[in-house]
């Protein structure tokens, strides 16, 4: 049995993911993507995992596929890989729970349309992000092309694709795909510290804000804000709304229910 590339941690509700390909910039291979998607499965089957971070080993988050593959594939087989890989990202990008990715260096092709699935990016100051397929005669082809565009827009998004360049943590922050660019030697310590906070947050109201503003994102104004008359009669059935509001008004602070069953 070859080493794990991908390696798994969870402690107080927050699960950690981290590829362990450094040698191969964490480039996904087919065994990674086995790992990864057991580990979704599992984190979607696990009322008790609250927050899930993804972030890599050595100087890449994910240098994107394993280019390795490429050369053996057809048109057909080419198209497979892609839906399949394209079912993994909508896979992880329905998890109930906020989904971080702490970009600790290079995100480059499938790299960034993992993090672009996830729910925030955390880049620490080395990061660089980019869709270098075109260099390879290829386009971005799990999403790339299609989330790039909803978070920055049809101009960048083109321009990053046809280009292939790589931009920096800064950039990346200016166009609103990084959340926070935090220094390298603290983003772990510093991504803990928010997941650890979202993993205290009333988990019924953290799950419908995630749902409104991704299923709202591509409704009209109007069907989507009719997306949050019914998110927030679900909060009011849930314990969590009336211990919140309670807390506020007894000037105290609130004791959100810890476990919440996904069944
Ligand atoms: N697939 C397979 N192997 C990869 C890889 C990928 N996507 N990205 C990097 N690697 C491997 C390199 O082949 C090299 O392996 P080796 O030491 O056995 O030769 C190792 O990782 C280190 O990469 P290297 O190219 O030597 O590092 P560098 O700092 O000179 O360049 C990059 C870094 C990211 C610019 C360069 O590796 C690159 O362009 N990678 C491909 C990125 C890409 O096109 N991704 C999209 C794929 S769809």
């Amino acid at each position: 049995m070859s080493e794990k590339t991908i390696l798994y941690h969870q402690e107080d509700g927050v699960a950690t993911v981290t590829f362990n390909r450094p040698d191969k910039l964490n480039a996904l291979n087919g065994q990674m993507k086995e790992e990864l998607r057991e580990i979704i499965n599992k984190v979607a089957a696990a009322p008790d995992i609250r927050v899930l971070i993804f972030t890599g080993k050595g100087r890449a988050f994910m240098a994107g596929a394993d280019v390795s593959m490429f050369l053996d594939l057809d048109p057909l087989s080419g198209k497979h890989l892609a839906q399949r890989a394209q079912e993994l990202l909508a896979r992880l990008e329905s998890l109930e729970i906020p989904v971080i990715a702490a970009v600790n260096g290079l995100a480059l092709g499938g790299g960034l349309e993992l993090a672009m699935a996830c729910d925030l990016i955390y880049a620490s100051g080395e990061a660089k992000f980019g869709q270098p397929e075109i260099n390879l005669g290829l386009l971005p082809f799990v999403g790339g092309t299609q989330r790039l565009t909803r978070l920055v827009g049809k101009v960048v998004a083109k321009e990053l694709c046809f280009t292939g360049r790589m931009m920096d943590a800064q950039e990346a922050k200016t166009l609103g795909l990084v959340a926070r660019v935090i220094p390298g030697d603290s983003l772990m310590a510093e991504v803990n510290k928010i997941a650890h906070i979202l993993a205290q947050k009333p988990r019924v109201a953290l799950r419908a804000i995630k749902q409104v503003i991704d299923r709202g994102f591509d409704l009209d104004l109007r069907n989507a804000c009719a997306l949050e008359t019914d998110a927030v009669a679900l909060c009011l059935s849930s314990p969590d709304a009336r211990e919140g509001v309670s807390a506020f008004l007894e000037k105290r602070p609130p004791r959100f229910s810890r476990t919440f069953s996904a069944k």
